[in-house]
């Protein structure tokens, strides 16, 4: 790695963190920083920032956060080293060669080239062969099926005809064992003799990421089975790895290609030509498997949220319900997938041939986020009315969210379907004003107000919504575990966490642990938090990111600077909002219940009590002053007296 240092300093050197940047980020220039839109979360107003200075981009949204490699590999999907030759290639430079490090352990061995070759090679007798006399039904089936001779230039297809390949092969000096190897002739168990793989078949070439042929997909002319024939697993090739037509689309997506902002996935070989030919140049297909984890994470090297896309027919939708639960097992912070549903029966290449593609281009415009089809996947059949059927849905979403891997993204998805769950079994109009009191999770504002418009605003208390500022409470609650020793002082602060809600649970534990042993040290308290259950959410909280957002939480702060940056981020994330919450609220009160003259009576009441302490002479002298009549005066001063009492 060492060899490499002088190199990426070169790379740091010459590329700015802005140029990286730009490609993917409208940005504004703000002093000596710039800032725009984050690109890894969803947000309206920017907070992300990049600093050519300092070589760095910061978010203050989601955290993100890093060098011009960092920002590559991060946007695209990449591993360092292929980030460090996409920046090398940006100044045309070349990666140096790394020595083999022996400490790394056995590599997989290389497919051999000869594999490539041979591959290539019945490639070019396929297209051939396609050209001949014997190929008039394929080019035939073809043109009939709408392809443009460009088009089966690009996707190289061709013809397989009874048998001929072997020789031809043979001729071209490839052994027959190498031949065996790549799949394209077998040799029947019992019998000597070997056969072409593929015969009277359309061929379909499989490339790889890099563009070396590594399989073939062969179709039936007419009907019959199997429709298509694949080539098996080499050396060079794994079905559940490998997208077809990801060697195009990928690099369509990289270049923001018209209408390829985000891989599109189909079923099948003819979809994906379709949609190259109709200027969907970022469409891809699985080989007749449903997705694999393996494919998944190919598909999240690109820029944009891949768009999953399904026939509308039952197995359409239980495909993607199959990809969306699969789905959940291997997502990160910054990957999901949309979801696209095409009427039933038809997929990609039918819509284009029967001239529907405007009905496409709609479909694949308004995508599904993936929160929503797991939604639908959960509430499929589900009857909500007796506590009994409740119980369980509440118990069968917790199964379904155990299934997601990562913490964060877990923590958020449990926000936001527990929300979904509780609107529907808890709907608005049956809230009493009791809702501070109760055991209730906090509600919409709105409804909270209308059930106690004749409280006075002064008494309209809210509660921090669940879904929001859950990066300030993890911030919160993360300095709190590290520092137990603000715990009792934070006690009456963080009240304002919404009950039943695993945060306030992990609170309430640690103020019930900390009253019992006031003594106990921050690793203590995680031992006895972690006997109580909150194992995986301690994990959620005390993460990395956390602590590169708020370096006061860790346990090597002062306590001091701990208190100092707790309450900062009390302020900003629980006290302000909820403020602002309530002055929202007050003005809502003001604006249903006061008729236009009440709201006068409040304005000099208003404006009384600014000149202070006064003798009712003065205060109708002052009043005069200000313009107004002595009628209103004596309401006011009704409203003075009412006030009193
Ligand atoms: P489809 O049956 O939907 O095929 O299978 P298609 O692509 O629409 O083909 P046309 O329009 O009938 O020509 C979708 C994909 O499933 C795989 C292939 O990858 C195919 O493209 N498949 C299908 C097989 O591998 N074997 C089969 O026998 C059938
Ligand atoms: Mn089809």
């Amino acid at each position: 790695m060492s060899d490499l240092a002088p190199f990426l300093q070169t790379l740091r050197d010459r590329l700015t963190i802005t140029e990286v940047i730009r490609p993917h980020v409208k940005l504004i220039r703000k002093g000596r920083e710039y800032s725009g839109l984050c690109p890894f979360h969803q947000e309206k107003s920017p907070s992300f920032t990049a600093s050519d200075e300092k070589g760095f981009y910061h978010c203050f949204g989601c955290g993100a956060h890093g060098d011009i490699f960092d920002f590559v590999m991060h946007k695209q999907n990449m591993p360092f080293m292929e980030a460090v030759e996409l920046l090398a290639n940006l100044l045309g430079l070349d990666v140096p060669k790394r020595q083999p490090d022996p400490a790394s352990g056995p590599v997989q061995p290389k497919p051999d080239v000869a594999l490539y070759e041979v591959m290539e090679a019945a490639c070019r007798w396929y297209q051939q062969q396609l050209t001949l006399a014997h190929g008039a039904l394929a080019r035939t089936c073809f043109e009939q099926r709408g392809l443009l001779p460009e088009t089966i230039t690009q996707f190289r297809l061709g013809y397989a005809p009874e048998h001929g390949l072997q020789a031809a092969l043979h001729k071209q000096g490839f052994s027959e064992a190498l031949m065996l190897e790549a799949g394209l002739i077998g040799r029947a168990e019992e019998r000597k003799s070997t056969y072409d793989r593929f015969r009277n078949r359309l061929m379909f070439p499989i490339w790889d990421a890099k563009g070396r042929i590594i399989a073939f997909g062969g179709r039936i002319l007419k009907e019959g089975e199997p429709k298509y024939l694949n080539s098996p697993d080499t050396p060079a090739f794994t079905k559940g790895k490998t997208l077809y037509a990801y060697n195009f689309a990928l690099p369509a997506t990289r270049q923001q290609e018209p209408l390829a902002e985000a891989l599109i996935i189909v079923e099948g070989y003819m979809d994906v030509i379709a949609m190259h030919q109709a200027g969907l140049k970022s469409a891809v297909a699985p080989l007749g498997t449903a997705l694999t984890p393996e494919q998944m994470a190919l598909l999240w090297r690109s820029p944009g949220t891949p768009v999953l896309c399904f026939d509308g027919d039952g197995a359409g939708m239980r495909a993607a319900h199959r990809a969306a639960q699969k789905a959940l097992g291997v997502m990160k912070v910054g990957q999901t997938f949309q979801f696209c549903f095409l009427p039933p029966g038809e997929d990609p290449d039918s819509l284009i041939r029967s001239g529907k593609i405007g009905e496409l281009h709609g479909k694949l415009k308004n995508p599904q986020p993936l929160v929503d089809v797991l939604w639908s996947i959960f509430m499929q059949g589900r009857v909500l009315s007796t506590p009994e059927q409740k119980a369980i849905a509440r118990r069968d979403l917790g199964h379904l969210m155990k299934e997601i891997a990562d913490p964060d993204v877990r923590h958020f998805y449990r926000e936001d379907l527990n929300n979904r769950l509780l609107a529907i079994m808890e709907p608005k109009g049956r809230i009493s004003s009791s809702s501070h009191q109760g055991k209730g999770q906090w509600r919409p504002f709105k409804s909270f107000l209308s059930s106690t418009a004749s409280v006075p605003p002064s008494f309209v208390v809210s509660r921090i919504p669940p879904n929001k500022n859950h990066l300030g409470h993890k911030i919160l609650l993360a300095t709190l575990i590290n520092h137990p020793t603000l715990i009792e002082d934070a006690a009456e602060s963080l009240m304002v966490l919404s009950e039943g809600t695993e945060e306030c649970n992990l609170f309430q534990a640690m103020l019930s642990i900390m009253a019992e042993k006031p003594t106990l040290s921050a690793v203590e308290l995680q031992d006895f938090l972690r006997q109580k259950g909150f194992t995986s959410l301690l994990a959620e909280i005390l993460t990395p990111q956390i602590f590169s957002l708020a370096p006061f939480a860790k346990e090597t702060a002062e306590r001091e600077e701990a208190l100092a940056g707790w309450r900062e981020v009390w302020k900003k994330t629980v006290h302000e909002p909820r403020m602002n919450e309530e002055r929202t609220a007050a003005a809502n009160v003001v604006a249903t219940h006061f008729q236009a003259e009440d709201w006068e009576k409040y304005k000099l009441k208003r404006l009384l009590e600014a000149e202070g302490p006064a003798t009712e002479g003065t205060a109708i002298y002052s009043l005069r002053e200000a313009g107004h009549q002595p009628s209103q005066l004596l309401e006011t001063q009704a409203v003075f007296k009412k006030d009193e009492k």
